[in-house]
């Protein structure tokens, strides 16, 4: 098995081995570096398992260091870290772990290598290498890791009922691990997700969140989504995204199944755009449906209001998965309100108006929003989609236009709330409202133009008619 390592990390790992021999322990290199390195993707850290102490080994590792790199260390936990040039270097003395039911709290003793890739979560990331003298650079692989490698499957090393039960965010990670590198999770460990579904409520959020953002960030998120769904762990967490699941039908009229367009909504985006927060509106801009869907007599189908419902959803789901609560969700709430809009402009509608408008209403999110809105495309009626695309583009080159004359981008009014205040003397009042927004509505819809003079014309021929002076 050949690996492709830089001189800096040979020269590292040498040293580590010579540390320990001067310690008198084993270590080896083990987990998600040796994985990567096989399957050639970039590696940021390095995990170090040692037949001892590994604190012990990580400050005699740094000692012997030109830059003496300091040791951050958790004794509780048995684990030591330091960054040498931006690379990770983790060491942990290898363990023997039983857990409780009651917690992920694992009771630790010392143990061999042999123990310690017993208590890993796959096969994959069993992998160990030495870096002792007698067998330097050998792999250990009690598991036939190696083999999973090349057939690109996800197993684990104990029974995966043992695996999960210890610790049951690895189901999470199994299908995180599937959807970045395209592997299979074989059945047998597929279904011991099913079954141990519920021991996921023992983990935090903020880890599951982690996991999910992860396979949000894949190439292909609908994948790792896909098998959260069919697993049925994504309901333990995120049920208003199940909900979406489904296409009921009445008098032979049915609608789309929802979850299934918004996977494939998020795949679009993702195509398009690496931006997290973007694949959240994706995957939470159709949120709104159940709650909105009503069958209307000789229409079918109807979701009014579903934007504004997913737009009021998403600050409460945020909270819930523990995802922040600050500018990435006000975003997100702006996006799924506003998903709707370039694409319900119809060709008689797309007027500099409806174009200001939308840019107004959009501001810094405008390309974000219209990536959004052409990913939304997904109808198999093949005649829908090429009108749709047309439309689409009409309105992408109108928006370019009016941009351009009229910057609309973050535009603001010509006269601002305090200058009202100021010219009228008012404090701030329902009549500030009134006159600011009489002046913004009469510029979007193109009655006057955008300069002072005229908004200046306009505030004072509205304020006399609310018996207002300027002093
Ligand atoms: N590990 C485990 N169970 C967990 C987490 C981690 O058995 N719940 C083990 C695996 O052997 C894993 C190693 O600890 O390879 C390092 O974990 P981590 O750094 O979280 O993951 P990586 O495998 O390195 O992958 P990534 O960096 O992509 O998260």
């Amino acid at each position: 098995m050949d690996i492709v390592c830089s001189s800096e990390e040979l020269k590292l790992f040498e040293l580590i081995g010579n540390a320990a021999a001067q310690l008198n322990v084993s270590c080896y290199l083990i987990g998600g570096f040796v994985r990567d390195k096989i399957l050639g993707r970039p590696t940021k850290d390095a995990d170090i398992v040692c037949t001892g102490d590994g604190i012990a080994l990580a400050h005699e590792v740094a000692r012997m260091l030109p830059g003496k790199p300091q040791v951050n260390f958790f004794k509780t936990f048995g684990t030591a870290q330091f960054k040498l040039n931006g690379f990770d270097v983790e060491f942990v003395g290898a363990r023997k772990e039983s857990y409780t039911s009651e917690s992920r709290k694992p009771e630790v003793t010392p143990g061999t290598i042999a123990d310690d890739q017993l208590r890993r979560d796959f096969t994959i990331n069993a992998l160990a290498i030495s870096l002792n003298k007698q067998d330097y650079g050998t792999l250990i692989d009690p598991f036939n890791g190696i083999e999973d490698l090349q057939n690109k499957i996800i197993r684990t090393p104990l029974g995966p009922d043992i695996t999960f039960s210890d610790d049951p965010l690895r189901m999470m990670r199994a299908i995180r691990f599937a959807t970045q590198l395209g592997f299979d999770i074989i059945p047998d460990v597929f279904e011991a997700i099913t079954r141990n579904k519920e021991r996921i409520k023992i983990v935090s959020q903020e880890r599951i969140t982690d996991e999910l953002n992860k396979i949000m960030l894949a190439d292909k998120p609908s994948i790792g989504l896909d098998l959260l769904f069919r697993s049925r762990l994504l309901k333990e967490f995120f049920p208003q995204f199940v909900d979406l699941y489904g296409a009921e039908f009445i008098d032979g009229k049915g609608h789309k199944d929802n979850f299934y367009h918004t996977l494939q909504v998020i795949d679009n985006t993702a195509a398009k755009s690496n931006n997290l927060w973007l694949r959240w509106a994706a995957l939470l801009h159709d949120i709104g449906k159940p709650a909105t869907k009503r069958f209307e007599e000789g229409h079918g189908w109807t979701f009014h209001g579903h934007e504004v419902v997913g737009e009021r959803m998403t600050p409460r789901i945020f909270k819930q998965l523990k995802l922040p609560l600050n500018e990435h969700m006000k975003y997100v709430a702006k996006l799924v309100l506003l998903h709707l809009r370039p694409i319900s402009l119809t060709k008689e509608d797309i007027t500099d108006s409806a174009m200001r408008r939308l840019l107004f209403d959009a501001g810094e999110e405008i390309d974000d929003l219209m990536i959004l809105c052409e990913s939304d495309i997904t109808s198999k009626n093949k005649v829908k989609v090429k009108r749709y695309l047309e439309n689409f583009e009409i309105v992408k080159q109108r928006l370019k236009e009016v941009e351009e004359s009229d910057k609309m981008r973050n535009w603001q009014p010509p006269i601002t709330g305090d200058q009202i205040m100021q010219i009228f003397n008012l404090p701030p009042s329902r009549e500030v409202g009134i006159l600011k927004t009489t002046i913004r509505e009469a510029i979007l819809d193109g009655i006057i133009p955008n300069d002072y003079d005229a908004a200046y014309k306009l505030l004072l021929q509205k304020a006399g008619e609310l018996n207002l002076n300027p002093v």
